[in-house]
């Protein structure tokens, strides 16, 4: 067996390692785990989506290569009317718009179409692995921007320093944030434009969790501000919206020319979706409102801060996306303090330092827990921290 290449050495090992080991131990011993560590939907995909996907599959047209430049037109032309619906801005959906199979893909794949050794990618930590791990893998220099919760969770534009901003070829955001749970402001995305206007970037701008908002919030997206086609590209996806992580289907929205850069690379490695994928996909944008499914999640979350909170935890309450992102004891390292809840509790919740450096001091509970019918597993998981005695301290 010859050598992996030296750019998959650069993946860096996998950080739960530990958890997973203690995870598989307690199943061994038969004890009951509370997983809130995975951040995919639980509930089945809505079943007019799935009917839909039946009688797409059943017609020969779908049943071979998708030979369309972008992507299945129909399944364009509904997202760019999704995105007028939702956003009220227009997109050409042959110019400005590609269908891709799932964000992730599409994520990893831009860093490719633009980075070159010794460019700079920046990225937010906490962050989705993708961006950086791609970026390396380029040979990219990568340059980390951390969230603090002083500031929001949003990026110091400010403390980027001007030859780094300079060498800056892509910039990743992500709002709603995987995995705190922040929220972008429109001031802040015009500042973003800005920058990357000044430093000739492009501005990634990850929207996986753009519709899975609570309390009636409504996130802005970053191509309702002015210009903002001239540096900016979005990612979309069907997974959290519509429970369809497993339908490997979204798209990208925005500049023409970096949709086109990405649309050259991509068709050098995949040959699009199943056509049937795309054509359910296209009915789920114009029909389908997955507001059950979120009113579940709000009121797990609910249920969660709610009970951490009068445990005397300081959590705060996200109005978006599926995360809780919760303070560990003072003294104590995620890691660590995951491996103890786990252990005492039987709750499995993420280390936030497996999203990078600055998530240290802070662990991720997701709202997406298996077998929960309507809180009452997150409800067991309070119950359970509050009678092991855990009490933030190491
Ligand atoms: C922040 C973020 N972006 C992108 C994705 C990828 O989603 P998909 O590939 O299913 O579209 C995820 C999945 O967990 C995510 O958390």
């Amino acid at each position: 067996m010859p050598a992996r290449s030296k750019r998959l050495d650069r993946i860096p090992p996998y950080l739960f390692a530990e958890i997973s080991r203690v995870k598989a131990e307690l199943i061994a011993k038969g004890e009951d785990i509370i997983d809130l560590g995975i951040g995919d939907p639980d509930q089945p995909t809505p079943a007019p989506i799935v009917e839909a996907l039946k009688r797409a599959a059943e017609d020969p047209a779908t049943h071979s290569y998708d030979e369309s430049a972008r992507g299945w037109p129909r399944f364009l032309s509904a997202s760019a009317r999704w995105y007028k619906r939702e956003f009220g801005v227009e997109l050409n959906h042959e110019t400005e718009m590609m269908e891709v199979i799932g964000s992730k893909e599409a994520l990893a794949h831009i860093v490719w179409a633009f980075a070159d050794p010794g460019d700079v990618v920046i990225v937010p930590d906490p962050a989705y692995p993708v961006y950086k791990t791609h970026a390396a893998m380029c040979g990219a220099e990568v340059y980390t921007s951390p969230l603090l919760e002083s500031n929001s969770y949003l990026p110091d534009l400010g403390a980027i320093p001007a030859g780094i901003a300079k060498r800056a070829k892509l910039f990743f955001v992500c709002y709603p944030h995987n995995p705190t749970g922040a929220l972008a402001t429109e001031e802040f995305y015009r500042d973003a434009i800005a920058f990357c206007r000044e430093n000739d970037t492009l501005l990634i701008a990850d929207m996986a969790y753009i519709r899975v908002t609570y309390d009636g919030y409504r996130s802005p997206t970053v191509l309702q501000q002015e210009g903002a086609k001239d540096v900016v590209v979005e990612f979309h996806s069907l997974s959290k919206t519509f429970n369809m992580t497993g339908w490997r289907i979204g798209f990208v929205a925005g500049n023409p020319d970096a949709v086109a850069a990405l649309a050259k690379l991509k068709d050098n490695i995949d040959t699009k979706q199943f056509p049937a994928v795309a054509e359910a996909a296209a009915f789920a944008l114009e029909n389908v409102s997955n507001e059950e499914t979120l009113a579940l999640y709000q009121r797990r979350r609910d249920i969660l801060v709610d009970g951490l909170n009068s445990l005397g935890w300081k959590v705060k309450r996200p109005k978006a996306t599926f995360y809780v992102w919760a303070p560990v004891p003072s003294g104590c390292t995620s890691a660590d303090f995951a491996k103890l809840i786990l252990q005492k509790a039987g709750v499995l919740c993420t280390p936030g330092s497996g999203f990078g450096e600055a998530g240290e001091g802070y662990i991720r509970m997701s709202l997406t827990v298996r077998g929960d019918k309507d809180g009452e597993r997150l409800a067991e998981a309070v119950r359970r921290i509050k009678e092991c005695g855990i009490r933030f301290t190491c």
